[in-house]
């Protein structure tokens, strides 16, 4: 791996792990806290499970508030009417944009105090720091980065096709084309809207590269959203579809990654919280499956942070519970556990990546080195960058397309342009 990172990326990788923090501990009255999250699969209960741990050696109770459902949709359902209903869990899995929306209607709680003790301003790079503001105040704290346009690939099901890990999108569907022959399903999917959307915005950082990626999914120009590069990264990604098995609709992300994981299918198009996974499953990267950035894309990066947000608490008790979740959260020691689990890299600076492995020291170089060439671009599929209207619409023309085959990639762009124009 580290043979194909340029010099450059290496030094941003040391510049990354060379700034030092101090870890801050609590003291605080025992309480609890009821947590909102969507992290039920293997590797991810195993990472929330490090969580109540450390909430758990400070003397306070964790109330699991767990709602099935990969990407958090059904999650986000179920936080909008418990707090209609005038009853916000203390802590959030909510992300990206959807931080301010919350922050606007003046139900989250001002962590400044522990921002200031803590020096969060400077543990955090400023494009993680601003995504936690409301208005200049912290609001929310940041678990993680994930990166989106990952190929997970089963390593004996390219051996016994004589292959390497495909760069390209030709060497891609010239794997494809052997494994298919050879009887491995090619491509293990999971037939649920955002996945296609998650595959789809990787596909369009590999046909389109990081500017279009951005002209289109961060701008949302009409000239992008409707383009010859548009349209060509509809056809590729349909073409994948080819290469995905039958029982593929409805089926989990984490069912998708088994099938991998047993030699069933050969290649998963995921974030690397699909890393968790191969972990939980005593498999190791290198050995039993490989990491490799998705055709195209190797010098580009989608980011996906994970965040939670914090509600307004009454209650000395419960408010310290709260404080002590957000500093374990902030704590490098922390992150370094969590994210050893969860598949993804600390999102504050500090953490040695020494335990970590070949993904996620690559994942850790990549965050720095392409946001300094201007190709980190934020996920659309998981939240970071539009509110969810043009987002869910962009979601279901993506899936609309995928599963039908009779829609036209011009009636699916226009699509994108529709959805783009509901940007308030
Ligand atoms: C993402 C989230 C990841 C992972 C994934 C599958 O939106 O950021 O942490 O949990 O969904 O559920």
């Amino acid at each position: 791996m580290d043979k194909r990172i340029p010099r450059v990326w290496g030094r941003a990788r040391q510049w990354w792990c060379a700034v030092g923090l101090a870890a801050a501990t609590a003291a605080a009255a025992a309480g609890e806290v009821e947590v909102l999250h969507w992290w039920t699969s293997g590797g991810e209960a195993r990472a929330v499970g490090e969580l109540k741990r450390t909430l758990g050696e400070q003397g306070h109770g964790w109330r699991d508030f767990a709602v099935q459902g990969g990407g958090g949709d059904t999650a986000m359902s179920v936080l909008r009417s418990r707090v209609a209903n005038g009853n916000p869990p203390a802590a959030a899995q909510i992300k990206g944009p959807a931080i301010q929306e919350w922050g606007r209607l003046g139900v989250l709680a001002n962590l400044d105090d522990v921002a200031q003790q803590q020096k969060w301003d400077s543990q955090l790079p400023k494009v993680v720091a601003d995504v936690m503001k409301v208005n200049g105040h912290y609001v929310a704290v940041p678990v993680n980065v994930h990166r989106v346009n990952w190929l997970w690939i089963n390593r004996d099901a390219l051996r016994r096709v004589s292959q390497r890990a495909p760069q390209t999108w030709d060497e891609f569907f010239s794997l494809a084309e052997k494994l298919q022959k050879a009887g491995i399903t090619p491509v293990a999917h999971g037939g649920q809207p955002w996945q296609e959307f998650t595959t789809f915005e990787t596909v369009v950082l590999g046909v389109g590269g990081a500017d279009f990626y951005r002209r289109a999914f961060v701008q949302l120009d009409a000239k992008a959203l409707q383009s010859a590069t548009m349209e060509s990264a509809l056809t590729t990604f349909r073409r994948i579809k080819g290469y995905t098995d039958r029982n593929a609709p409805g089926r989990d992300w984490n069912q998708a990654t088994a099938m991998v994981i047993r030699g069933e299918a050969a290649m998963q198009f995921m974030g690397d919280w699909a890393k968790g996974e191969f972990l939980a499953a005593g498999k190791a990267p290198g050995r039993d499956f490989l990491c490799t950035s998705a055709p195209g894309t190797e010098r580009a990066y989608i980011f996906n942070i994970d965040s939670f947000a914090m509600f307004q608490l009454k209650g000395e008790a419960a408010q310290q519970a709260q404080r002590a979740l957000v500093r374990s959260i902030m704590s490098p020691a922390f992150q370094e556990v969590f994210n050893l689990n969860k598949g993804s890299i600390p999102a504050v600076s500090g953490v040695d990546m020494k335990r970590f492995d070949l993904c996620g020291q690559e994942s850790s170089a990549y965050f720095v080195a392409t946001a300094m060439i201007n190709a980190l671009v934020p996920s659309i599929a998981h939240k970071m960058v539009q509110p969810a209207a043009v987002e869910d619409a962009m979601k279901d023309a993506v899936a609309a397309f995928w599963n039908d085959d009779r829609t036209t990639s011009a009636d699916t762009m226009s699509r994108f342009v529709a959805a783009a124009a509901r940007k308030k």
